[in-house]
């Protein structure tokens, strides 16, 4: 295994999360690098999970995602279950249990690689998440402060320096896997969920046993998960995230599929396309 980079803040919980988590065969753990559209999928599986709690036919008053941001309805392994102050515990917690983490493939606790859990694995475009993460930075940022020039971050990104990175070490370990395993690993890419929301959540839903019976429930899943529907919640719009500090509402942005041409130069495109396909070189994948 290459290096991996752990903020120092989670560095002590990252390494516990590693060598004590006990994965359970019904377990459900979603993986990812950051800023790849995670968020979406902490709705999305406990919705389709959960079916009779904000599933199908009920109002708003069953579904947990009027009641909680999303980072509560599956919990960060290294952040939530094992990180300081955590007031999450595991044995509490119903079955089937619901979890998210930003470890790399080779640092996964090894419950979950030998037990049947399933992994749900989302990635995205380099260029979209980076620019994504620079947005996500500077909601840290004062209003005197102002948002950060892109140059020193872009510089971090592009030499692998990157949150539970490198990005695309990251995204290949779980890729290389996927393909190892497919039942064990589903690999998704944002941008072919944002292509295709009704083929790749009904895709989702049969690969976590939990296949829909009719069309009517894709469209009120889609609906409920939806970006606009989300950032407009009041559980989402204000306070802060209590492990990260990152206001609730900063994990709802544009979502939309090359935003990164607003942001990035012709140069620091072509730097990073490089890079990507340097990396992917003879990997199957493309991104
Ligand atoms: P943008 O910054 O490009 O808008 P993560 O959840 O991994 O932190 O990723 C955040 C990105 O996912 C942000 O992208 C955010 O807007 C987008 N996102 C969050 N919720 C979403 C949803 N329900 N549907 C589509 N995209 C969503």
């Amino acid at each position: 295994m290459g290096r991996v980079l752990v903020p120092p803040r989670f560095l002590a919980s990252a390494m516990e999360a590693s060598s004590s988590f006990v994965a359970c065969d019904d377990d459900v753990i979603l993986a990812s690098s950051m800023k790849t559209g995670t968020t979406w999928l902490k709705a999305l599986i406990p919705c389709i999970m959960n079916p009779n709690s904000g599933g199908e036919c009920s109002d708003d008053d069953d579904d947990p995602l009027t009641e909680s941001h999303p980072n509560m309805l599956m919990p960060s392994v290294e952040i939530q279950i094992y990180g300081e102050n955590s007031t999450c515990s595991v044995s509490d917690m119903p079955s089937p249990r619901l979890f998210r983490t930003h470890l790399p493939y080779p640092t996964l606790p090894e419950t979950i690689k030998t037990s049947t859990c399933k992994v749900v694995y989302i990635t995205r475009n380099p260029k979209d998440a980076f620019v994504s993460l620079w947005h996500f930075l500077n909601t840290f940022k004062t209003a005197e402060e102002g948002p950060a020039p892109i140059d020193e971050p872009f510089e971090l990104f592009s030499n692998g320096v990157h949150p539970f990175g490198p990005f695309h070490d990251h995204v290949l370990g779980y890729w290389k896997e996927s393909l190892k395993r497919p039942e064990k690993i589903l690999f998704l890419k944002y941008e072919e969920m944002k292509t295709d929301p009704r083929g790749e959540v009904k895709k989702l839903a049969s690969y976590l046993g939990r296949p829909f019976d009719k069309e009517e429930e894709v469209d009120e899943v889609l609906w409920r998960c939806s970006l606009e529907r989300l950032k407009n919640l009041e559980v989402n719009r204000k306070g802060f995230d209590p492990w990260v500090g990152a206001p609730k509402s900063s994990y709802f942005r544009l979502g939309v599929v090359g935003d990164w041409k607003n942001s990035l130069s012709e140069d620091k495109k072509d730097r990073l396309d490089e890079i990507t396909s340097m990396k992917l070189e003879g990997s199957g994948l493309e991104l």
